[in-house]
């Protein structure tokens, strides 16, 4: 028997099957116009995404970049909480399901999903990609619009993903209410820029008020030691380029870096990283330089060197947004 292919893999050919016999022209078109729209004012009163050609080519230039965003959100979650799996997801703001997808790389079989959003040719669009994912075959893909009328089903997991964004204030704080009342881990990723940090540490505040943990990228539920206007938390996760990717941005490299920001809680017990890795290392001649944020809460750089043996082997190989120090087997 074949190996089934990996969420990742499943989900880039469910979505050049979705591009077929849309010319590329026409699909280069429709993403440049979305890119534009979603430069302009938001939040919008209407959906931004308005019929079944401009949803497939956004989620054929999109949908790879926030999967495996929300998948390395979800892959430092799972980490601190390495005795749980969802039995139930629900995606608020899903649009096509990118979480959907990166939930069930995370956490692999099949689990009641159930994908939100007020964009109906999003939802069904959605449905036809996941059509390729065997772990959502049972999702449901349901009208809702995020405002205070909207009402959660008690769930295990809530992502919002590229959401908030999108919201009025009033709405990002009445959403993060209802979520924290219906389920018991929530997962909110934004674009890593200053302003989607912002967003996020707003976000993870309302949790902990609601008596949430952090359990991801924070080693702890204090405040963030940033001082806010100076910096800005961000992660970043490596994505294939597409052709249609290349035909719009041009030039041949084979892939780009999504950067993100992220909360990951919950209120179950957790155990954070001690530490985590807050900017690319830097390799220098027998030394690694480390940016970490640790539990005091305290932004630190360290210094590992080839006389801390194993661990120096492990800096070599550390990355942006891992835990540190490893955990050891
Ligand atoms: C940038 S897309 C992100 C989609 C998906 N979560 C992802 O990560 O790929 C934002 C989504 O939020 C939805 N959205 C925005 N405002 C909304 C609202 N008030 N009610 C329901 N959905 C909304 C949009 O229709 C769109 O699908």
């Amino acid at each position: 028997m074949n190996d089934p292919a990996s969420p990742a893999d499943a989900l880039r050919s469910s979505l050049a099957t979705l591009l077929d016999g849309l010319p590329p022209r026409q699909a280069a078109q429709a993403v440049e116009r979305l890119i534009a729209s979603y430069r302009g004012a938001t939040p919008t009163d209407a959906p931004i995404l308005r019929d079944r050609a401009d949803v497939a080519a956004y989620a054929a230039y999109r949908m790879p970049a926030t999967f495996e965003a929300v998948h390395s959100a979800l892959e430092a979650f799972a980490q601190a909480v390495p005795d749980w799996t969802p039995g139930s997801h629900t995606d608020v703001g899903g649009g096509t399901g990118a979480a959907t997808w990166a939930v069930t790389a995370t956490w692999p079989g099949e689990r009641g999903v159930t994908v939100l959003d007020w964009a109906e040719p999003a939802l069904q669009t959605g449905r036809e990609i996941a059509a390729a994912n065997p772990a959502l075959r049972q999702a449901r893909w349901q009208r809702a619009r995020i405002g205070p009328a909207l009402t959660l089903d008690p769930t295990d997991l809530v992502t919002v993903s590229y959401v908030l964004n999108e919201l009025t204030a009033p709405d990002r704080t009445t959403l993060l209410d209802t979520v924290a009342s219906a389920t018991q881990a929530v997962v909110i990723v934004e674009p890593g820029t200053p302003d989607g940090y912002a967003r996020v540490i707003e976000a993870r505040d309302r949790l902990i008020g609601a008596g949430f943990h952090v359990a991801a990228p924070c080693p702890h539920s204090a405040d963030c030691p940033i001082v806010p206007g100076t910096d800005w938390c961000h992660f970043s996760a490596r994505v294939s380029r597409s052709s249609l990717h290349r035909q719009i941005k041009g030039g041949s490299l084979a892939y780009e870096d999504e950067k993100f920001s992220y909360v990951a809680a919950t209120r179950r017990p957790v155990t954070p990283a001690p530490a985590r890795i807050v900017r690319k290392p830097q390799i220098r001649k027998g030394q690694v330089l480390l940016d970490l944020c640790e539990t005091e809460p305290a932004l630190r750089r360290t210094t590992v060197t080839k006389r801390h043996g194993d661990l120096y082997k492990a800096a070599r190989d550390a990355d942006w947004g891992d835990a540190w120090p490893p955990a050891v087997d």
